[in-house]
């Protein structure tokens, strides 16, 4: 699809009308194949009274009703899907913290899609055709993996599937096979800038010259973090299992202003989590994602629990989300104030002394909850310097977010480390 003397496809050079023409066409065939192929679909559309072809203007969509994870997970394995399993080329899975995995499957089209996303993302990025793409993300049910592989095949590079783990070997390959680009969970990026740091291998004198960062939130802090130790362009990809994989959005590096939403193909809303009403332009909401042109698993106004907010074009004619706050899952409530791990991120990132490694221990003190910061030391922190950096983040949170949490200074590199995807929150609570 890309090519070097025309770096856009042809998705992205549509004009703002025939984008908007498109994804009307698109969004009527879509629930329409939803509808007449997923009984799930039809039973929601009949319960909301509303068919497919109500679907006359895009603003229009806000009639049809949500699908949320439990929807997926009451159909699980094969029930959401819309062409016999025959035609289901692959399966991935989303393991989810409790009870039965998500199911999602795709046909030959579909994975044709997914490539191209990823592709497109990937040369959002900075990422070239005969670029050397190490690979980071976990290989298997989780998408970061494959999605990544077969997008930067799909643009003609060269791909170590290296996975998650093996950290070590992870640095020697970066050596040896000289990479461009990085594809990885930016916590396990810091894993590999310890371990150059142990090899005594300087992290700035790679080959490396972009790093495609997500499947969780991370901040601007980390962002320059990253850029700094390691002097590369630091880009923020997003996606979900059940909308399609990594490649749903991404940052385009001449920018790195939020990510461009890929909305020929997916398209997105941002909904009051509470009342579920859409909200215009710029106001922080829940992410739901509505798939235009999938085959296997079409999904409706799925609520993907995220928070962001929608913003106009920059670099694509495509809308742009800002980077992801947080789930509202993992959005901690203490004292009635709302906090989530990205905000403390960026405070332990801005304190000299501290490593960028922190957990979140939740307690309960009586009938409150309590939050303790763990942070570790950078190695050669003296006992002053600690102090001050516990200082300095109990200050911050309560400047910053309001409210009161303890701080534990812990030795270096005694904070469990990311090989993927990071939890930052250690619930020690009493169920
Ligand atoms: O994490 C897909 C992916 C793989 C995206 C590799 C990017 C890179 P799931 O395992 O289904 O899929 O988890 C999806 O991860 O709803 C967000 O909460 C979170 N997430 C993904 N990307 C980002 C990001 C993959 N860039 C869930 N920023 C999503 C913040 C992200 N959160």
């Amino acid at each position: 699809m890309a090519d070097a003397t025309d770096p856009l496809d042809a998705g992205e050079r549509l004009g703002p009308e025939e984008l908007r023409a498109l994804q009307l066409k698109r969004l009527r065939a879509s629930l329409r194949h939803a509808y007449d192929n997923v009984p799930f679909y039809r039973s929601a559309f009949d319960g909301a009274g509303v068919r497919p072809e109500d679907c006359r203007s895009l603003a229009d969509l806000a009639h049809f009703p949500f699908t949320t994870k439990a929807d997926l997970r009451e159909n699980y394995p094969y029930g959401m899907f819309a062409v016999p399993r025959e035609r289901i080329r692959r399966l991935h899975a989303s393991s989810g913290t409790t009870g039965r995995p998500t199911v999602v499957g795709y046909t030959d089209g579909d994975l044709s899609l997914w490539a191209d996303m990823v592709a497109r993302s990937i040369r959002a990025a900075g990422g070239r055709p005969g670029d050397v793409v190490h690979v980071a993300y976990g290989y298997g049910l989780f998408t970061g993996g494959l999605g990544a592989h077969y997008g930067a095949e799909r643009l003609g590079c060269t791909v170590v599937p290296a996975s998650g783990g093996m950290t070590a070997r992870q640095v020697q390959l970066i050596q040896d096979l000289r990479p461009a680009v990085i594809m990885v969970t930016p916590s396990y990026m810091l894993t590999l800038l310890d371990e150059f740091e142990r090899q005594g291998v300087d992290p700035r004198g790679t080959s490396l010259r972009v790093g495609v960062f997500g499947a969780e939130p991370w901040t601007e802090r980390m962002r320059r973090e990253i850029e700094e130790r390691f002097a590369i362009d630091a880009v923020d990809i997003y996606g979900l299992s059940e909308v399609i994989g990594p490649g749903v959005a991404q940052e385009c590096v001449e920018t790195k202003d939020g990510l461009t939403v890929w909305e020929d193909h997916f398209y997105p809303e941002v909904v009051d989590p509470i009342t579920g009403e859409v909200l215009p332009e710029g106001e922080q909401g829940e992410l739901v994602f509505t798939s235009l042109t999938k085959e296997a698993m079409p999904i409706v106004r799925y609520r993907t629990r995220d928070l962001t907010r929608l913003l106009p074009g920059t670099a694509r004619v495509f809308r742009r989300m800002e980077k992801v706050t947080g789930r509202s899952d993992d959005m901690v409530i203490l004292r009635g104030v709302n906090l989530f791990p990205t905000q403390i991120e960026e405070i332990v990132l801005r304190t000299p002394g501290v490593a960028p490694h922190f957990q979140l221990c939740l307690t309960r003190e009586g009938r409150l909850d309590a939050l303790t910061v763990r942070a570790e030391a950078r190695p050669g922190a003296t006992p002053e310097v600690r102090e001050e950096a516990a200082r300095a983040i109990v200050a911050g949170v309560k400047d910053g977010i309001g409210v009161s949490v303890a701080v534990e200074i812990v030795e270096p590199e005694s904070l469990e480390r990311s090989v993927g995807k990071i939890r930052r929150i250690v619930d020690l609570r009493p169920r």
